[in-house]
């Protein structure tokens, strides 16, 4: 039999178990009857969606409850971008460790980087925000330290590798205790965070527009942040109340959809013509 067929069978013997097992006693006044799921299935619905939503929209089947739906859609967005942001660098940290170079990455743009994620993952931890609303920065934290710190292992630079090692180290335990930094100080370098996360867009909106094309610039990256931006901005709206952090999704969204409308504009406009081509007959022009 094959495994899907079995799955099904199986899946359809559970429930008429646990439906069977559970009908309700026939008389007036006895409890509803409800859409109980195994306790395997149940018990991390609930730990995503907390006790009172599964029980309005799985048990009850109340599909009125909008509350309740946006933020199931919000808890699965959420962990949908978290496990995205958990895997979005290991390709350009393979192809470093695989080519043994890191040539062409630019060293003050990935510490940049690297300081501005762990400012956000601090910010939203130390504000008690749930991880499914920021968790991918943790992971991109780790990431782009990762490619920081290979950068500096393959251009041969142990002393400065060592020394960055001790430096985010110290950071992290500096921005963790509040009696180091304290909460006005932690909003102050979360917002500053959000113009020079903007600003490391801008140069390549402006290639983009002055070359007519954009380039090598990946298409599958551009549309994924594009997307996980805009996803943010419903979670946050869902699920936090942090006009700060609201203003940063909005804002990374918005960039985002600059370069991915240049991306779908340019495309057309040089008639499926895939970038790379166009770049090098720029090149040879
Ligand atoms: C469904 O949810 C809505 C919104 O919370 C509520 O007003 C309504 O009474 C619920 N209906 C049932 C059948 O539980």
């Amino acid at each position: 039999m094959p495994a899907h067929s079995f799955s099904t069978l199986l899946f359809l013997l559970t429930f008429l178990a646990t439906q069977t097992s559970q009908l309700p006693i026939p008389y007036e006044g006895y409890f509803p009857r409800k859409n109980l799921l195994p306790p395997p299935l149940r018990d991390p619905l609930v730990a995503l969606i907390d006790e009172k939503c599964y029980t309005s929209l799985i048990e009850n089947f109340n599909l009125t409850d909008l509350g309740c739906i946006k933020y199931a859609i919000s808890k699965a967005l959420g962990f949908g971008i978290v496990l995205g942001g958990a895997i979005v660098k290991i390709p350009q940290i393979l192809t470093i460790i695989s080519s043994s170079s890191a040539e062409g990455l630019s060293l003050a743009a990935y510490y940049l980087e690297s300081l501005s994620c762990v400012i956000t993952l601090v910010y939203n931890y130390r504000q008690g925000n749930p991880f499914s609303t920021y968790g991918e920065v943790l992971f991109l934290s780790l990431q782009n330290i990762a490619i920081t710190l290979l950068i500096l292992a393959y251009a041969r630079r142990q002393s400065a590798l060592v020394a960055s090692a001790v430096a985010i180290l110290l950071v992290a335990k500096a921005l963790l205790s509040p009696d180091i930094v304290g909460p006005g100080w932690m909003q102050t370098l979360y917002a500053a965070t959000i113009p020079i996360n903007l600003a490391s867009k801008v140069p390549q909106i402006y290639t983009n527009w002055s070359n007519g094309s954009t380039g090598k610039l990946s298409a599958f990256a551009v549309l994924n942040y594009f997307l996980g931006s805009t996803a943010r901005v419903f979670t946050t709206i869902t699920e936090l109340d942090d006009p700060l952090v609201l203003a940063g999704n909005v804002l990374a969204s918005l960039f985002n959809g600059i370069l991915a409308f240049q991306l779908i504009y340019y495309w057309r406009k040089n008639k499926g013509i895939p970038p790379q081509v166009i770049e090098e007959v720029k090149k040879a022009d």
